[in-house]
């Protein structure tokens, strides 16, 4: 198939993904990707499922090592990266879950300080000790995603939407360069996907971080995000921005035949707002 790169071919000194490949056995799951970003962007990543998004998220921050090529972030080898110093890369570079993967029965100003954990001594993890500052910067950072009142509750009692918020302020108190966040919505009913959506937008307009989504609907990537990046079997098969990602492009990253229809990769949140978003495409 004929990869589209109608944008962002040039430059890009900040994140270098260089000829970026996983292979498990004889499956490619990310087969020869390469990604230039030269300044903090929010990026969507979209494919119909097993196109390697997690694949390339997981490399990214190396929860998963590549078998061949590159990852550069302000000229710095990630790929090499072993022991300590690939703990601090994995501090700057924030991963948020589907799940949202926090420790439910523990409160949610707790939880934030986790983020802190790979920071603290042995000692201080052991005995639960948090500096008061950290504490401060924690319920400062619930504040700021509208959920300070929460601090004191169990995780477990909080909405899904809430509960992301949570992962996304201890993503928060690692003071990421990025955030990656793999389907961060997908579990969430469209009201808590768009709070959540945009609290990523404000992270990256306001504080200036990258943030690097996979997201399972085009229109949420569309909507949200400057560049969409379109992953097929592994290969990435478009990158440009939302009003170059027409319907004819969608088909070809999704595969579909003559029947593919938006629809079927659209979410619900697009009815909450529907003429706004009937505004986007007219313009579009
Ligand atoms: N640990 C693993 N062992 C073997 N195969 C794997 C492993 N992880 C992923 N794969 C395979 O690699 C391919 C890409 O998987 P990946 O999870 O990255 O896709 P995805 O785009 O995130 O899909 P989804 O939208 O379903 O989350 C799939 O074929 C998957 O089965
Ligand atoms: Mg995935």
């Amino acid at each position: 198939m004929q990869a589209h790169y109608p944008a962002f071919k040039h430059g890009g000194d900040m994140l270098q993904i260089d000829m970026l490949t996983k292979r498990f056995g004889d499956k490619t799951a990310v087969d020869a990707a390469s990604i230039s970003v030269d300044k903090p962007t929010m990026i969507g990543i979209i494919g119909r499922s097993g196109a390697g998004k997690s694949t390339l998220l997981r490399m990214l921050n190396r929860l998963s090592d590549a078998t061949t090529g590159s990852i550069t972030f302000e000229g710095k080898e990630i790929t090499a990266l072993r022991g300590a110093a690939k703990r601090d890369w994995q501090s700057r570079c924030a991963m948020i879950f589907q799940q949202f993967n926090l420790v439910p029965r523990m409160d949610v100003v707790s939880n934030v300080l986790h983020g802190t954990l790979n920071k603290r001594s042995t000692f201080s993890t052991l005995f639960n000790l948090y500096p008061q500052s950290d504490i401060h910067k924690a319920i400062e950072i619930l504040d700021r995603l509208g959920i300070a009142e929460q601090a004191p509750k169990r995780a477990e009692a909080l909405s899904g939407g809430q509960q992301q918020r949570v992962a996304i302020a201890r993503a928060l108190m690692q003071d990421p360069k990025i955030i990656l966040a793999d389907e961060p919505i997908a579990s969430l009913d469209p009201m808590n996907a768009q709070v959540v959506m945009k609290s990523l937008r404000a992270i990256h307009e306001e504080d200036g971080r990258m943030v690097i989504a996979n997201l399972h609907t085009l229109d949420t990537a569309r909507r949200y995000c400057d560049r969409v990046i379109g992953m097929r079997d592994g290969r990435i098969v478009f990158d440009g921005t939302p009003a170059q990602l027409t319907t004819g492009v969608a088909r070809d990253i999704y595969g579909a035949g003559a029947d593919f229809s938006e629809a079927a990769t659209s979410t619900e949140i697009e009815t909450l707002d529907r003429s706004e978003a009937r505004n986007a495409e007219v313009h579009a």
